[in-house]
């Protein structure tokens, strides 16, 4: 038994919030910031939102373009590392808003920005084990509730947003390689240290980033890792339709295109827009290009991510 992926669906809060507007908020300009990371504007939840929202609304466009109704999806899985409550998990929280009833099952992941690669191959071992037919699988963030607005080496990066897929079981292969890697050692890099006693929050709940050594790290092991799914397969860089990379910095996703081989033509490229949306950005991504008619039936597409951990892997998937 193989997984494809049947429909895609993403959801931006209205709120944008402009380099322009920020420069009135820290000590940064637009010039350093789209020099720097790419980043034009990003998209910020209203006060009342929660990531189960955003995930609601993706999940409800990824569900209408697959064409199946919500109750036939028995796993579902949130990449999140912005979740609603501490506990429960905030995939339980989206099974009870889309009013799924059929005892599936319901769990988040955890890995930062690297977090729906490590779901969606989750998901495809799931429907290969036999363990589940149809998933749900979505990477949800409101990063915005985490970030210092008082430290410019950070606020300036992310933004809110989701993203979901349909996985489903199939006859022909869709997931044709993945390959996940975490190392341990570097999780003092980028951090969110705080902790929650007795209902306060205690410690430094924000998130903090040693950029340059992030950057520096970012490049040399997504590199590698797509060259590890590609050797799996036999495929070439150049056999890559589309490169769906996590959107960070635009000066990593041309590392990653150059050492492939790949023109920027074929990179989906939406840090512009979205800043960093954490585990969110592949699928918000994969879904702009798929509905403006970019990815086509049976072209190849190679997702690939890193995040606090470090955590980072490539996805390797047939359309
Ligand atoms: O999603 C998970 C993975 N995360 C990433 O991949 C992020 C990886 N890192 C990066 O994208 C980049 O390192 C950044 C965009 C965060 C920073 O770019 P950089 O070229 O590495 O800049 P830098 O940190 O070396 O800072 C250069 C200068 C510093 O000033 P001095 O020490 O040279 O005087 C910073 O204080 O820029 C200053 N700076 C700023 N200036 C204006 C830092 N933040 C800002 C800012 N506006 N927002």
């Amino acid at each position: 038994m193989h997984s494809r992926i049947i429909g895609t669906g993403s959801y931006l809060p209205s709120r944008v919030l402009s380099n322009f507007d920020l420069e009135k908020i820290v000590d940064t300009t637009d010039e350093w910031i789209v020099s720097r990371s790419g980043i034009h504007e990003r998209h910020i939840a209203a006060d009342d939102e929660m990531t189960s929202d955003l995930a609601l609304q993706a999940s409800l466009r990824a569900i209408e373009a697959a064409g199946i109704a919500a109750e036939d999806i028995d796993l579902i899985i949130v990449a999140t590392t912005s979740p609603d409550k501490m506990f429960p998990s905030t995939a339980c929280i989206l099974q009870d808003k889309l009013s799924i009833r059929n005892g599936g099952a319901a769990f988040d992941i955890q890995a930062v920005c690297g977090g729906f690669v490590y779901a969606l191959n989750t998901a495809d071992l799931y429907i290969r084990g036999g363990q589940a037919k149809t998933v749900l699988v979505v990477g949800a963030e409101v990063m915005s509730r985490m970030l210092d607005w008082t430290d410019r080496a950070t606020c300036v990066l992310f933004g809110d947003g989701a993203g979901a897929v349909i996985l489903q079981a199939s006859d022909t292969p869709g997931m044709l390689a993945a390959k996940l890697h975490s190392d341990g050692r570097h999780h003092a890099l980028l951090r969110a240290d705080g902790n929650i006693c007795n209902g306060v929050v205690q410690g430094d709940p924000f998130v903090r980033m040693e950029g340059q050594a992030v950057f520096k790290f970012a490049v040399t092991v997504l590199s590698r890792v797509v060259e590890e799914v590609l050797a799996e397969t036999g495929l070439k860089g150049t056999d890559i339709n589309w490169l769906v990379p996590h959107q960070a910095n635009i000066r990593i996703i041309e590392a990653t295109a150059k050492k492939l081989g790949l023109s920027l033509d074929n990179v989906v490229v939406t840090v512009a827009q979205h800043g960093n949306t954490s585990s969110a950005s592949i699928p918000l991504a994969l879904d702009v290009a798929v509905r403006d008619g970019r990815i086509k039936a049976g072209e190849t597409v190679l997702l690939e991510a890193i995040g606090g951990g470090f955590t980072w892997g490539a996805v390797l998937l047939r359309w």
